[in-house]
């Protein structure tokens, strides 16, 4: 099973098992990994899920799907980050294996 790496804001790494197409958000809440709530399940509609992308795997991810989630994310952030993805949004895949996520010091 591929696994995901989330680094909390002070460094805290949690290294979890998250089923190929269950999404990053799930991942986290499922295993109780901290600074992602994911407060609308999923709907895309919330940006409490929000995380970076660790630089190394960026390009493998890609940048937002959809004009709501980028739209979302300017609204968190007061900016388009780079990096920055909703983790609802991104559905494992075996090629993501090892994915390296970072969360923000509060998704409020
Ligand atoms: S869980 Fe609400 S936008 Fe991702």
């Amino acid at each position: 099973m591929p696994t995901v790496t989330y680094v909390e804001a002070d460094g805290a790494r949690h290294v979890i098992d998250v089923p190929v197409d269950e999404n990053v958000m799930h991942g986290a809440q499922y295993n109780n990994v901290p600074g992602i709530l994911g407060e609308c399940g999923g709907g895309c509609s919330c940006a409490t899920c929000r995380c970076y992308i660790d630089e190394a795997w960026a390009a493998k991810v890609g940048g937002p799907a959809s004009d709501a989630e980028r739209d979302l994310l300017i609204g968190a952030d007061g900016e388009l980050k780079p990096n920055a993805r909703l983790s609802c949004q991104i559905a494992m895949t075996p090629e993501l294996d090892g994915l390296v996520v970072h969360m923000p010091e509060h998704q409020f």
